[in-house]
């Protein structure tokens, strides 16, 4: 591959390597540099610098950024984009009144999407799951985590992660992949809850460690789903089998999953519409990373999770999309960014840092994803022409993103 080139970049975001996750006040701190190029070499960045160093270089492929920005693809630490149908009737619902609870107790939610999944041949779920990811990858998503947990049967939980399995190994965006089974009871166990618990410790896990099919275990720790205990339990079975919990926790209620998941040492704690001030503090003085979801909350006419207490205190947070068919059917990172600032009341670096480098260290890609330095993947945005970082929130739902390179590769 010739060497490759971008010049004329107004500003270069991102270029920086913290060793550590951002927190608190060190998310405001977007590192970036004016009228600059960047080198690429293969797949990964070779290095940049100011315009008036640029190095000529003959036979390499130059691209003129005419004073477009640079930034490093989005990280979107936590998706659900396998799934087989969307559910807007639901979405129906409820415009007409009924809460997320009462679709769930309705035999909606989760255990209809679980119906479509098990109805659907593995390769017809490759095939929209890829779909979904070239998506993404067109909003400028370069590192991305997905979930099974619209299966919950061993079989079409299987089928989910091997498909996850299947989009690893064509893509050329980094993948992570995890387990949740506990996402909801499946019909048959709604009164035995110990009998599902005992199918994912005893039949799912060993199958999936075997194959080597997932990096996390999650589980969708709420009132009427899984509680404390059972999150607990089913974790620790994931753990014995090097799964590192990532979880889903306060979204609907505080059920004191905070102190659980940090007792876990969870990667992330995500979610967290709902949290009393203790669980604020908790979190914030651990090493779990937790993971906002406003496209959860707006789409669900939910509070926010909160943000500004979370950073005051020192927190280390991260931002990603949710994307899926029920909560938040939009895997737009950039319009994440746009409701971080406008409710959430982050500043425009604080909502970059959350969705790059810190989304990068909730799905462990931060080795060569979430910024721009020598060595990692050459993964980028290239904006057009805007006046400044804060244009990109400001400017909602629009698409000020010119192209994308993922892995050293123009994608369009
Ligand atoms: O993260 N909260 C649990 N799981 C998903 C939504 C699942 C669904 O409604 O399909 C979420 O919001
Ligand atoms: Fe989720």
């Amino acid at each position: 591959m010739p060497s490759k080139f971008i010049t004329n970049i107004a500003y270069l975001y991102g270029i920086h390597s913290p060793q550590t996750v951002l927190r608190g006040k060190e998310l405001s701190v977007l590192p970036c540099i004016e009228n600059a190029y960047l080198h690429i070499e293969d797949d990964e960045i070779a290095g940049y610098g100011s315009m008036e160093d640029f190095p000529a270089r003959k036979g390499a492929e130059i691209t003129n950024a005419n004073g477009g920005t640079v930034l490093p693809a989005w990280c979107d630490s936590h998706t659900h984009l396998v799934f087989a149908g969307t559910r807007e009737n639901e979405f129906l619902d409820k415009i007409k009144g009924l809460t997320y609870a009462e679709i769930a107790a309705k035999g909606g939610g989760i255990l209809h999407s679980a119906k479509a999944v098990q109805d659907m041949s593995e390769d017809e779920l490759f095939r929209l799951s890829w779909e979904r990811l070239q998506d993404i990858a067109k909003f400028g998503t370069g590192a991305v985590e997905i979930k099974s947990g619209y299966g919950l049967s061993t079989e079409a939980e299987l089928k989910m992660l091997r498909v996850i399995k299947r989009l690893k190994e064509k893509s050329s965006l980094q993948i992570k992949s995890t387990f949740l089974g506990a996402h909801a009871f499946p019909e048959a166990f709604r009164d035995n809850h110990a009998g599902y618990i005992q199918k994912i410790k005893e039949e799912m896990l060993p199958m999936i460690a075997a194959e080597k099919l997932a990096d996390y275990i999650d589980v969708f720790c709420e009132k009427g789903f899984f509680s404390v205990e059972e999150t607990e339990e089913i974790c620790k079975a994931g753990m014995a089998l090097g799964l590192k919990p990532k979880l889903h926790v306060n979204q609907l209620n505080d059920i004191g999953a905070i102190p659980m998941a940090v007792k876990l040492n969870a990667i992330s704690a995500d979610h967290l519409e709902t949290m009393e001030e203790e669980s604020v503090t908790m979190l914030a003085k651990s090493n779990t990373i937790g993971t906002l979801l406003p496209g959860a909350a707006f789409f669900l006419n939910m509070q926010f999770p909160p943000a500004r207490a979370l950073i005051n205190q020192n927190a280390a947070i991260a931002l990603a999309t949710d994307y899926n068919p029920g909560s938040c059917p939009c895997g737009n990172m950039l319009m994440m960014i746009s409701l971080a600032c406008i409710k959430m009341k982050m500043l425009p670096e604080e909502a970059v840092n959350a969705a790059t480098i810190n989304g990068a260290f909730a799905m462990e890609t931060n080795s060569t994803t979430g910024s721009i330095i020598p060595g990692k993947k050459a993964s980028i945005i290239l904006t057009k022409k805007i006046p400044s970082l804060t244009y990109l929130p400001y400017a909602f739902g629009t698409h000020p993103i010119q192209r994308v390179m993922i892995s050293g590769e123009w994608i369009n």
